[in-house]
């Protein structure tokens, strides 16, 4: 088999790291002007955490991206892509600065990335008020497809209703009627309380009590623990993701609540890039995600072994998010001929479909975030090794766009 190594020099070349602080005036229209670009090489910002509790995810939604340009040979449309990563930490007033050193030095056409709800919420009117495209990788919040809606900020990842409404109708139905919500306490958390408790209670469920654990930093998990130990519910929602769910899916086991309650959550909180530190702590949680390693699908077969070469590791959510925003530009570019012009860019975004990994993919206008599959897992050895395997496909999602299902 051919195995694909990305070659440090290359690497370098093609990813340049926009670290310090850059603060300048911005002029809403002025830099509309500034940042088209209709030849020449286009220079995409990426703003993600590759430090905190979320670098992970960080790491594998650039390397999704990296994965399909490198296929592209980093040419979409005849120009070739420049892709300028910066660290948002999981820090709004960090990506703020970053934000603004991306599209008024480094004149980026567009930008991707974000994976905190709270730091996209401290971008919006950025992007807004200066006419910026983001197309969103990851942090999911509701009010961005809702309340807080603006034509400048797309999804290509999902909306945080989308996975706790999922399992809310599936948990009532199949684990038990009684429940314990356990988040960390900013947006994200807020959406997953929100939504879960809409389609449990709906389903024929009580929401008895719900936790909220410090953001981003847990702490100690023992006090929450005995708290979760002491409710006598049925079972257990909880989002969580990357460092954070590694320390909480632990405690939960070694604390022997595995045995006592059922654990469900967001599937982030078993997902590929914590399984294999988690080990049999993870064993039985049941989750609700978009994509599952066992996906069969022919898409997801390729991506995984492509990936696989790419990068000498296994492909997790956060690889499928950045390979099909990637894909997403790819698409979005071609029908504007490689023209960067910020109303050409938006309006070819609107109906864009694909067969991604995660099964059909399509770009909804109306909450601006895709319609895909929602499927529930449970976390079982496959041939030696934990995965999420798939108990059901409970077929497609779209976020309402407003907060009439929680
Ligand atoms: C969010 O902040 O929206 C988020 C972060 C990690 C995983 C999923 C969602």
């Amino acid at each position: 088999m051919h195995e694909k190594r990305i070659p440090a020099l290359s690497r370098r070349q093609f990813l340049q790291v926009a670290g310090g602080t850059a603060v300048a005036l911005s002029l809403p229209g002025v830099l509309t002007a500034c940042r088209r670009q209709e030849a020449g090489p286009l220079k995409i910002g990426v703003l993600l955490p590759y430090s905190g509790i979320y670098a992970v995810l960080g790491e594998s939604i650039t390397q999704g991206m990296q994965l399909y340009f490198d296929a592209l040979g980093n040419e979409v449309a005849g120009r070739p892509i420049e892709l300028i990563t910066a660290d948002t930490e999981i820090n709004p007033d960090v990506a703020q600065q970053k934000v603004r050193r991306l599209v008024e030095q480094d004149e980026v056409a567009f930008v991707t990335g974000i994976v905190s709800s709270g730091v996209l919420a401290g971008l919006r009117d950025y992007f807004h008020d200066n006419q910026v495209l983001c197309l969103c990788s990851n942090a999911g919040s509701n009010a961005h497809s809702r309340a807080a809606k603006t034509p400048y900020i797309w999804r290509t990842s999902f909306t945080n209703w989308m996975a706790p409404h999922a399992m809310g109708t599936w948990a009532a139905e199949n684990v038990g009627r009684t429940a314990v919500i356990s988040v960390p306490d900013y947006a994200a958390g807020e959406n997953n309380v929100t939504s879960f408790t809409h389609s449990f209670t709906a389903a024929g469920g009580e929401v008895v009590a719900v936790q909220r654990t410090p953001f981003p930093n847990m702490g100690d998990p023992a006090p929450f623990m005995a708290e979760l130990a002491a409710t006598g519910a049925e079972l257990i929602y909880a989002f969580y993701s990357g460092s954070a769910a590694v320390t909480f899916v632990k405690a939960y086991h070694d604390f022997g609540l595995g045995q006592q309650i059922p654990l469900t959550g967001a599937g982030f909180i078993v997902e590929e890039d914590v399984l294999p530190e988690q080990g049999e702590a993870a064993q039985g949680v049941k989750s609700t995600l978009f994509w599952s390693y066992v996906l069969d699908n022919p898409q997801n077969a390729q991506f995984k072994t492509d990936f696989h070469a790419f990068t000498n590791r296994d492909a997790d959510v956060f690889a499928v998010q950045g390979y099909d925003t990637a894909r997403v530009i790819d698409e979005m570019l071609q029908r504007t001929e490689g023209d960067t012009a910020v109303d050409q860019l938006i309006a070819a975004l609107d109906g864009i479909t694909f067969d991604s990994p995660r099964g059909p993919f399509r770009l909804d206008a109306h909450s601006q975030a895709p319609e895909h599959n929602m499927y529930a897992r449970d976390v079982q050895p496959v041939d030696g090794t934990l995965r999420n395997v798939i108990l059901e496909n409970l077929g497609p999602i779209v976020d309402p766009g407003d907060d009439s299902m929680g």
